[in-house]
């Protein structure tokens, strides 16, 4: 592939905005996994890497996932669009397949042993499996945008879909919770304001609550 330049992470932060319509013209494979291993490559707790991946690129899946999005145009128009989930089984499996690649990496028995006590005391009888899904899938999913954005393509970023409709479309199974929609291609017509952020002053406390942050 002919090398290019990635844009710097402070450029992407920058430059980002959540995109209003794309060109639909279609995105190379290589783009496409370097954009997936991005995520992939994201922290989890325990490594037990709960996220999932489907990748929406033909046009009729595209139409068809928009219907369940609320209609929403860019789903259709994007060039790839990635639903994230999450498994909320997925640590029963993947715990000792993450063991068995963690023991050729250097984990050790002892830490072995001690994760297959204390994941299924954590996870067995989780009080909210939803939220603990959501973290970790949203990290990835900021991987993957982020990793878009730094190769040149803009994202739009979703909520708005109705998660039963999307199991259906995409066959999903029982254990699988839809988290958000990734809409990723090429700005068409002209991009959204920048609707700006808040004070670091209003968000972030210094050591304690109320005392905001002076930096
Ligand atoms: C998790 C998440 C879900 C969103 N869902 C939608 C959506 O369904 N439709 C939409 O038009 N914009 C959606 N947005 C875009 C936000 O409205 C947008 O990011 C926000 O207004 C800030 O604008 P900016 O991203 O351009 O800075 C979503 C953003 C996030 C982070």
């Amino acid at each position: 592939m002919a090398s290019r330049t990635e844009k710097s992470l402070s450029e992407v932060l920058d430059q980002r905005r959540a995109t209003p319509s794309f060109d639909g013209a279609p995105i190379p494979d290589s783009d496409l996994k370097q954009i997936l291993e991005a995520g992939l490559k994201m922290p989890s707790g325990y490594n037990l890497q709960p996220w999932r991946f489907v990748v929406v690129r033909t046009p009729e899946g595209r139409r068809r996932l928009r219907a369940a999005s609320y209609n929403q145009a860019k789903v259709e128009e994007a060039s790839a669009v990635i639903v994230a989930c999450g498994d909320k089984d997925g640590w029963r499996s993947d715990m000792e397949e993450m063991i068995r690649i963690g023991r050729e990496h250097g984990m050790t028995e002892n830490y072995a042993e001690g994760a297959r006590e204390n994941i299924p005391a954590f996870l067995g009888n989780h009080p909210n499996l939803t939220a603990w899904l959501n973290r970790h899938v949203m990290l990835a999913f900021s991987g993957m945008l982020l990793m878009a954005e730094a190769l040149g393509y803009d994202t739009a970023p979703m909520e708005g879909y109705e998660a039963d409709k999307v199991c259906v479309v995409l066959n999903l199974p029982m254990s699988y919770e839809v988290v958000a929609l990734l809409a990723i291609g090429h700005l068409k017509g002209p991009d959204k304001y920048d609707g700006d952020r808040f004070s670091m002053q209003r968000l972030v406390f210094d050591g304690e609550y109320g005392k905001p942050i002076k930096l």
